[in-house]
């Protein structure tokens, strides 16, 4: 059974006070969670103030990039892999559509994100999805398998294991239009035959797929009854702990 994920992407908000508030007030709403890792992802200057306060509780840290070189090195303004296990996280979220659209990230510079952060011992939880005008022209699947085949070219299924995949349709991201929970699966079940092709079936089995794009309290529960939707990712909602907290207890 692939134990669901719900993990709050927080993007370029909160100063570190409000992020320590924020997870202050979410803990004990969490505290006796089990059916389902519950994972945040706070903006850079905020995490060692946030791992801190994570200390012991079932909530785990993520970062929302990282470098694609391994180590250290010369690369002024980047953050690399081992400096975020060592700030105490344990994911981090590689090519979002955010960076994708804004900063020119290409397939091919998320594979090298990827490998740096699983060289490091992270857990990349690695984007993808289609743009309105590809899905209004037919090419979600074709983009989505692009993506996803170069994301994992070269890994080995261990590797491949260690990743989750976040399905996030662009025009669902922000927008409040969310997919329909068909949508969604009907492109979770796509990813999952690819990987299936890519790595084997065993490895896919497990895999988690995790949808994102508009989640609020009012339609997780729909999208998480689909079989292979495995958690979701969250931006907007995740920035209030109480809407967050009803996310994670989205049965
Ligand atoms: P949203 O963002 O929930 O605000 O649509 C999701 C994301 O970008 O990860």
């Amino acid at each position: 059974m692939r134990k669901p994920v719900i993990a709050g992407n927080w993007k370029m908000y909160k100063l570190i006070a409000e992020a320590v508030q924020t997870v202050a007030e979410l803990k004990p709403l969490v505290a006796a969670v089990t059916h389902c890792e519950i994972v945040v992802a706070p903006p850079f200057t905020a995490l060692w103030a946030v791992a801190q306060r994570l200390e012991g509780s079932n909530i785990q840290l993520a970062a929302q990039d990282v470098c694609e070189m391994n180590g250290f090195g010369a690369r002024t303004g980047e953050i690399s892999a081992l400096m975020l296990r060592d700030v105490g996280c344990r994911y981090v979220i590689i090519g979002h559509s955010e960076r994708r659209q804004f900063y020119g990230e290409t397939d091919e510079l998320v594979r090298r994100k990827i490998g740096a952060a699983l060289e490091a011992g992270l857990n990349p939880i690695v984007c993808v999805g289609e743009t309105l005008q590809e899905r209004e022209a037919g090419m979600a699947e074709v983009i989505v398998k692009r993506q996803v085949e170069a994301a994992l070219s070269g890994l080995h299924p261990e590797e491949v294991a260690r990743l989750l995949i976040a399905y996030e349709p662009v025009w669902a991201i922000g927008t409040g239009h969310t997919a329909s929970p068909e949508q969604a699966q009907t492109m979770h079940a796509y990813i999952r035959q690819r990987v299936a092709a890519l790595v084997g079936e065993k490895v896919a089995d497990g895999l988690r797929i995790l949808y994102g794009g508009s989640v609020r309290p009012e339609n997780i529960r729909a999208l998480m009854t689909e079989p292979d939707i495995d958690g979701a990712l969250v931006g907007g909602a995740s920035l209030d702990p109480r809407s967050f907290s009803e996310i994670v207890h989205y049965f």
